[in-house]
């Protein structure tokens, strides 16, 4: 058996039809398969890898550590200083009112900790979410995700778990004082990077405010720059009760985290102690990856380049079959006319060398969300090789 044949054989897959590329390095950029060839990355591992592959600053920061020390306690009883320094650094950088950090291993694990969180500090149960929102996929965040095609054959799921519909200011009425918590993506990810428009990001947080629901952003991948600022709230003007982060902060290591006040944190550490637990949650060798990840940020103007990046995508991107380059930054949605079209430019590109990939919850566009680090002259180089795959 080849390896293809032992991957589908011996691990689990998520369709059935992988992409199946063999993996035989990545830097910078570029993803270099088994046999020598080279694709550039315009996906970033789903948003993930921020500085692209293997950044020197990420791998020297992971070697030293590893070298160090690697998994010492279960995640909150001893003092670990990558997991203090970046909870430090992550304060200095949030306002004042969220500057206590929860760390996990994922996204969806952040999820879950802030709905046990708002349920706590409120006494309510209900959560609300957006139709079209995706949160990651354990059986809490499946209970608020935004489209029932995923969630049907694993009922039953939580209860209580109600909608508003992203951008609609009048679905804000389900917003009530029953409400614990609206977890919320600043850019709706996976319906094809959908932004808020007519002020409905101030609109939830001046409801919120007013029936004392927590606000809960889910930044995890809007997380790190993406948007043109470290987070998206920041782009947009909002300020959450908890902030959710994950993907694009580790660098390409795994971690996920929640963010609030300390006063807030403090309540699921008692009554019951141990209200939430994680064994590798916060791992040292992540902390310090998304510790170099966040200090490589601050000290260069990779984020400040992010929006003459997303124009110059915007401009190269000029085709007759492209309806539309949606999104903000460098989280854009290439809106084709139907899934055969979106089918053929990722298999086609992966042929001439360029990585893409599909949205979860839209089969007409095309996800873009390179690592932010990509030049002008690789964007240029993209917007060639996708319009000619469009001109075939
Ligand atoms: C907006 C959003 N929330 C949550 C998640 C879940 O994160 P993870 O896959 O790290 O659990 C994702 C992952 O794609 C996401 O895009």
């Amino acid at each position: 058996m080849d390896n293809k044949e032992l991957f589908l054989k011996h691990q689990g897959q998520t369709t059935p039809y992988p992409l199946c590329i063999e993996v035989s390095k990545a830097k910078g950029m570029y993803i270099k398969d088994k046999s020598g060839k080279s694709y550039l990355d315009l996906v970033a591992g789903i948003s993930a890898c921020t500085l692209g592959h293997c950044h020197p600053r990420v791998v020297k920061a992971v070697q030293k550590q590893a070298a160090e020390y690697m998994h010492v306690m279960v995640y909150g009883e001893f003092i670990q200083s990558p997991q203090l320094e970046l909870a430090k650094k992550l304060a200095l950088l949030l306002p004042d009112s969220l500057n206590s950090t929860y760390f996990l291993n994922s996204g969806v694990e952040a999820i879950e900790a802030s709905m046990k969180l708002a349920k706590r500090s409120t006494g309510r149960s209900e959560i609300i979410s957006c139709k079209n929102s995706y949160h990651g996929s354990t059986q809490g965040a499946l209970s608020i995700m935004g489209t029932e095609t995923y969630k049907q054959k694993f009922r039953p799921l939580l209860p209580d778990c109600n909608k508003i519909i992203y951008n609609d200011l009048d679905s804000l009425e389900n917003i009530t004082s029953k409400t614990a918590a609206v977890i919320i993506e600043p850019v709706q990810g996976a319906t094809g990077f959908i932004t808020p428009k007519n002020g409905f990001l101030k609109a939830v947080r001046d409801r919120c405010s007013k029936v004392g629901t927590l606000l809960i952003f889910d930044e995890i991948q809007t997380c790190y720059g993406r948007t043109g600022n470290l987070f998206g709230f920041e782009t947009y003007n909002v300020v959450p009760d908890v902030l959710c982060m994950a993907k694009g902060m580790g660098g390409g290591m795994p971690i996920g985290a929640f963010t609030t006040s300390t006063e807030l944190m403090h309540i699921l550490s008692d009554n019951p102690k141990l209200g939430h637990i994680s064994t590798f949650g916060g791992h040292p060798t992540s902390c310090v990856a998304a510790l170099a990840t966040l200090n490589e940020l601050c000290e260069t103007n990779l984020i400040e380049q992010v929006s003459a990046k997303e124009k110059l995508f915007r401009d190269v991107l000029k085709h007759s079959k492209i309806k539309e380059v949606r999104g903000v930054g460098l989280m854009l949605a290439i809106e084709l006319a139907d899934a055969d079209t979106c089918q053929k430019l990722v298999t086609r590109g992966i042929e001439k060398g360029i990585i893409t990939f599909f949205f979860l919850f839209t089969d007409t566009a095309v996800r873009l969300s390179p690592p932010l680090t990509i030049s002008e002259d690789e964007i240029r180089e993209a917007g060639r090789i996708i319009c000619e795959i469009l001109n075939e």
